[in-house]
């Protein structure tokens, strides 16, 4: 690209619990990527708490966004187009990426690009892979969301399916409150299952109908329930239960095998019926080791290629939609207008 044509990004994310901020140019650098997480504040309580996270936003979006702009080496100045995730996410926690956008974008005059949060997922791949190429299926498995795409071209997605009740991440951070372990709860599980077997117990691998790309995942939530605390047990068994750590690494290892068993099954399944061998994965959930480590080799006996990106960029981040953003200005330009609102419930 011709040098003088390169611009410079700023995205900023802040759809759920991490306020995070990039800059990137527009061949395709990122040239910094701040996270700030309150993931803390919210492991006592089991999962994400809404007004905390919005607060946590509010306090820390202007350091963010400061920290990126000084790592970038970028002055202000130098930055011509803004984006930032107008949903899907907490209302709350949208609004303030938004309006400090807005706000940015508004006092220096500059182009402002609403972007979709879960296409933000699957371009996260791009960041890091050259070869990826269009078209692909894509799976999104985050804590708000499973979803698996037939991605066409850029910005032509078709939804293939969706979970029909919790989303990946979510299923993970329900079990590890029944485990009694920390928010969030994909990487406590990951750890304990290390020290497992996966075959300790046969948790539902649920498929639903036949050739169906939905997914149901509250099923297997309550197997891990009764496990631990079967119906007429009393509260004292169920601490005990959960005190015993064999068992919990041997409950940890099994239902991550099942969960991801059916993940792989559905994924390759929507590959082959759409005659692609290029698989996307994206959201917190692709950082696990097992579900890359199996994945990878399912995949292998496919003949398929899977594009993982790397873990920093599986959880939420703001480098993935700066790279959306610099995809969309390849093809249409600077984006103008203000007039664009958070969607909470926005799709692909
Ligand atoms: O993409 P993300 O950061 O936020 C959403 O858009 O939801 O995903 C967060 C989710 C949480 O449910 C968390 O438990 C899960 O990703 N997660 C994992 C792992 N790391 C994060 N799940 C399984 N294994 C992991 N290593
Ligand atoms: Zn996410």
């Amino acid at each position: 690209m011709n040098k003088k044509r390169v611009k410079f990004l700023l995205a900023i994310e802040t759809s759920c619990d991490e306020t995070a901020a990039a800059v990137a140019s527009t061949d395709g650098q990122i040239l910094s990527n701040v996270v700030s997480s309150s993931v803390k504040l919210h492991s006592k309580y089991g999962g994400v708490i809404p007004e905390i996270a919005c607060r946590f936003h509010v306090e820390y979006i202007s350091s963010v966004i400061n920290k990126a702009i000084t790592d970038s080496g970028i002055s202000l100045e130098k930055i011509q187009q803004i984006c930032v995730t107008n949903g899907p996410g907490l209302v709350g926690a949208l609004l303030v990426g938004v309006q400090t956008a807005k706000a940015i974008a508004y006092s220096r005059r500059i182009g402002i690009l609403p972007i979709n949060h879960l296409r933000a997922h699957l371009h996260a791949a791009f960041i890091e892979n050259n070869d990826l190429k269009y078209p692909f299926v894509g799976l999104v498995i985050s804590g708000g969301h499973t979803s698996l795409v037939y991605v066409e071209g850029f910005g032509k997605y078709k939804l293939l399916g969706q979970t029909r009740d919790d989303a990946v991440g979510e299923a993970f951070d329900k079990v590890a409150k029944i485990l009694g372990l920390a928010y969030p709860g994909g990487p406590a599980i990951e750890k304990l299952a290390n020290n497992g077997l996966s075959n300790a117990f046969r948790f539902p691998q649920v498929l639903l109908e036949k050739d169906s790309l939905d997914f149901s995942l509250s099923g297997i939530k309550t197997a891990v329930l009764y496990t631990v605390k079967p119906p007429k047990s009393s509260e004292e068994e169920y601490l005990e239960n959960i005190k015993n750590q064999t068992l919990v690494n041997n409950i940890c290892a099994s239902f991550q095998d099942a969960v991801f068993k059916t993940v792989i099954h559905k994924a390759l399944f929507a590959c082959e019926k759409f005659k692609t061998k290029r698989l996307v994965i994206g959201g917190g959930v692709s950082a696990n080791g097992y579900f890359r480590k199996c994945l990878t080799e399912r995949a292998n006996q496919k003949s398929t290629k899977v594009f993982y990106p790397s873990k920093k960029y599986c959880v939420d981040n703001a480098a993935m939609v700066a790279l959306y953003g610099v995809d969309f200005y390849r093809r249409y330009g600077i984006k103008y207008g203000y007039n664009f609102k958070v969607n909470p419930n926005l799709g692909f």
